[in-house]
């Protein structure tokens, strides 16, 4: 069942979006409930899905370091696919998680048709694309 516009209007991702937009948009999604502790990417992995979290909280680790927490309205899961290369980090649920999930060609379908959307994905590539060296 599609997702619905008032849920995705709340997500700051999709916040500059019209209800025809958001209406596409949550034809392409797909519900997805985890446990803590469930892995939803892995370091060096490949990577084909997209994930925005509407509840629940995620660490992400980077060579067994934990580098960053997200929450809801964050979303990871852009870099493989955006550059077709290997996660660049392992993000696991450190609470119960409810999150919206996309495949890396849906994802890139919704980027290249909604600019707004691609400009937020652009600028979280570019505040976590930093090297590990110079963040520290
Ligand atoms: P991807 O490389 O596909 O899989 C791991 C994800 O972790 C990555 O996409 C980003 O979405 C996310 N990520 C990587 N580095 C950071 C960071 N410094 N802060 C927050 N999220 C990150």
């Amino acid at each position: 069942m599609a997702v619905s516009v008032e849920r995705l209007a709340g997500l700051p991702l999709f916040s500059a979006l019209s209800p025809d937009e958001l209406t596409e948009v949550g034809r392409y999604v797909t519900e997805r409930h985890c446990d803590t502790g469930t892995r939803l990417t892995v370091e060096g992995a490949s990577g084909y899905f997209f994930f925005v979290i509407e509840n629940g909280d995620a660490e992400v680790a980077q060579n067994g370091r934990v580098i960053n927490t997200l929450g809801p309205g964050d979303f990871f899961g852009e870099m493989a696919i955006v550059s077709a290369e290997r996660r660049s980090a392992t993000v696991t649920t450190t609470s119960a998680a409810d999150l919206l999930v996309l495949f890396g060609t849906e994802f890139r379908v919704l980027e290249r048709e909604l600019p707004s959307v691609a400009a937020k994905i652009t600028k979280a590539i570019a505040e976590r694309g930093r090297p590990a060296a110079q963040a520290s």
